[in-house]
């Protein structure tokens, strides 16, 4: 049996395919998160950093076709394995045993995975293909004498709106949840979980996890609370934030004061 039939046609071959893939897309969304961190340094950080990946052009489609390829791989390997585990199962009392002993994250993790799938689809529309507001809520914004997309802005009116940053930190809690589990069992699948250190290695897996979720409510929770704000100038003005030098109005306002 050649690798490639060992890996797409055995159990094992296919829990390696979900441990690797997995291990992926672990890197994508740690990665990720220490992007949109950013949001807490001066907007043209963060702008210059989504410019600088919007800049990469081919590369950038090929490192998409990539995440894509992986995430369907994920998925496919997921499916076959549940499918395989309830054809050998067979009698039902041994199911329910299995049920019981099971943590609450890896029983739901085909749930969690379905959520955080049809959040991926809304977080791409919502903030890639920008489709899913008016075009408002997509400023642009002046990065060394070039018009860019301002992302730091998109980013604060997109979580200035409340259903939408419950809507990410639910999906973020249940991502969460499904890491937390998927991390462990990722080791497992590799072979790197022994008994000696998987009491070790379950609790640095929560704490990356806790770290995970509140590295992303940080980011929602700053905007929600107004510590993170509109810094365009262009858009402050046009919010009555911030005044033009020539605005005759103030002028007046500051002359009546005096
Ligand atoms: C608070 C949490 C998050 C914020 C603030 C955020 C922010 C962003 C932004 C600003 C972009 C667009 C970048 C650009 O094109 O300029 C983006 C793209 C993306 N995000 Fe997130 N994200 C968050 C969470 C997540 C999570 C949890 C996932 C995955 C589970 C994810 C997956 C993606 C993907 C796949 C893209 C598309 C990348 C591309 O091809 O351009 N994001 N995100």
């Amino acid at each position: 049996m050649n690798i490639l039939n060992a890996l797409f046609k055995t159990s094992i071959g296919k829990k390696v395919i979900m441990a690797i893939t997995g291990l992926i897309l672990v890197g994508f969304v740690f990665g990720h998160l220490v992007g949109n961190l950013q949001i807490f340094s001066a907007p043209e950080k963060i702008n210059a950093y989504a410019h600088l990946l919007q800049s990469l052009g081919p590369a950038l489609w090929a490192i998409r076709g990539f995440l894509l390829l992986t995430v369907a791989l994920h998925i496919w390997s997921a499916v076959a394995l549940v499918l395989e585990n309830k054809a050998a199962r067979g009698a039902k009392g041994y199911a329910n045993q299995q049920t019981l002993r099971a943590s609450y994250a890896s029983r739901t993790m085909r749930y969690s995975g379905v959520i955080v799938l049809a959040f991926i689809i809304y977080h791409i529309m919502h903030f890639t293909t920008k489709t899913t507001h008016g075009e408002d809520f997509y400023p642009m914004a002046m990065l060394d004498g070039h018009l860019v997309p301002d992302v730091h802005s998109m980013m604060v009116f997109g979580f200035q709106q409340v259903w939408v940053s419950v809507f990410y930190l639910v999906a973020i809690a249940l991502l969460t949840l499904h890491l937390s589990h998927g991390i462990s069992s990722m080791f497992q699948s590799i072979g790197l979980r022994s008994r000696t250190w998987a009491t070790c290695l379950n609790k640095l897996t929560i704490a990356v996890c806790i770290l995970y979720f509140l590295g992303n409510a940080a980011i929602v929770g700053s905007v929600l609370s107004g510590y993170v704000k509109i810094q365009n100038p262009n858009l402050q003005v046009a919010m009555g934030e911030l005044c033009t030098p020539d605005c005759n109005v103030c002028e007046t306002r500051i002359a009546a004061n005096n």
